[in-house]
């Protein structure tokens, strides 16, 4: 019997600070996960000194419960993989000490991992036999981008967010609204008991055949209707029906941007023959309703990862470890740093 290979997965480039074994590449033994979004809530914003001080304060915590959880101690680990890039370099440098000092001590070997790559490869492990090409939309709160994922580890970015990130417009939209930081879920929310056609938002899509994305004007055009063209008016004191009008509003430009933008690429490649969605903005309800029925994008075989894959884990990053390491032969030594971009695209 071929004994199964186990990667723990280390992931501290924002906020959470997470760990997870993962057995084979797919097999999701354990995920553990601390948010920091209760410290950052009031400053509207991940604020790195406060993040990295978090990750240290958790990070031991957080490997033994990924540990235990999944049944293992560290000597029955095949490989450690570890986010390197891209992300707060306080924040990273906290996961690779982490990752470093445990492959060091229990003479294992390690990985470093792009986080971006590690959300693409979410896809996989929720079906590892789907369908090739697929296209493959990631937002989050600092990335938003299309990809064409050709194998597993090989993608080519088709077009990005030459401002904002999706998410980033949500957590925006929602500070207008008065509504809580994270703004995806809050407007997720409030849009509940909204009518989305209640107010006409754009939904910008850059020329005729672009597929980059640009929400910094959807923020913008909710400011002018709540303020007036020339902002001379004062922010209005909105009524709890007309905030969720706003919220389902907004949610629903957003949405259909992004829906577009998908649309608008499997024109331009006709050979795809999947359609998967990674990051934190890809666990919206309403985008997951209308990929599954979009009239287009129906055709394409659907790959929704669970949503404990699509926010931050540490479990994709052992996934994406463990091919990086066993397909591709790829391993670091103690002397991987921490990087704030991606070396090149994932
Ligand atoms: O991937 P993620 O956890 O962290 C990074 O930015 O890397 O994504 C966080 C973003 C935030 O902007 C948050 O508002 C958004 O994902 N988000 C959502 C939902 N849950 C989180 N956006 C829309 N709907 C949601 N349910
Ligand atoms: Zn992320």
């Amino acid at each position: 019997m071929i004994r199964p290979f186990l990667a723990l997965g280390v992931e501290t480039s924002c906020d959470e600070t997470a760990a997870a074994v993962v057995r084979d590449e797919c097999e999701v033994l354990s995920n553990a996960v601390h948010s920091q979004i209760h410290l950052h809530a009031r400053y509207r914003g991940v604020v790195p000194e406060v993040a990295s001080r978090s990750h240290t304060e958790r990070i031991t915590g957080i490997l033994e419960h990924a540990l235990a959880d999944a049944g293992v101690t560290p000597e029955d680990l095949d490989l450690i993989a570890v986010t390197a890039r891209p992300g707060m370099i306080g924040s990273l440098l906290v996961g690779l000490a982490a990752a470093k000092a445990l492959a060091l001590h229990f003479d294992k070997p390690l990985v470093g991992v792009d986080h971006v790559a590690a959300h693409l490869h979410a896809g996989f492990m929720a079906e590892p036999d789907m369908p090739l090409p697929c296209l493959t939309l990631m937002a989050s709160g600092g990335h938003t981008a299309l990809y064409l994922v050709e194998a597993r580890g090989q993608a080519r970015r088709l077009g990005r967010t030459l401002d904002d990130a999706a998410g980033e417009a949500l957590d925006k939209g929602a500070a207008l609204l008065g509504l809580p930081y994270p703004g995806g879920p809050s407007i997720q929310e409030a849009a509940r008991r909204g009518d989305p056609s209640a107010v006409k938002l754009p939904r910008p899509m850059l020329g005729p055949d672009s597929l980059d994305f640009s929400f910094s004007g959807m923020k913008t055009a909710l400011l002018y209707h709540l303020r007036g063209n020339a902002l001379t008016r004062p922010m209005p004191e909105l009524s709890e029906d007309e905030v969720a009008d706003l919220a389902a509003s907004y949610q629903l430009a957003v949405v259909d941007t992004l829906i577009r933008k998908l649309r608008r690429a499997l024109r331009q490649h006709p050979d795809v023959r999947s359609l998967s969605i990674g990051g934190g903005v890809a666990r919206n309800e309403l985008l997951r309703a209308r990929l599954a029925e979009d009239r287009e994008l129906r055709a394409l075989h659907l790959v929704l990862p669970p949503l404990a894959l699509c926010t931050d884990n540490g479990a994709m990053i052992a996934g994406l470890g463990t091919h990086l390491f066993r397909e591709r032969g790829i391993r670091d030594d103690l002397s991987l740093d921490a990087r704030a971009t991606s070396r090149r695209e994932p």
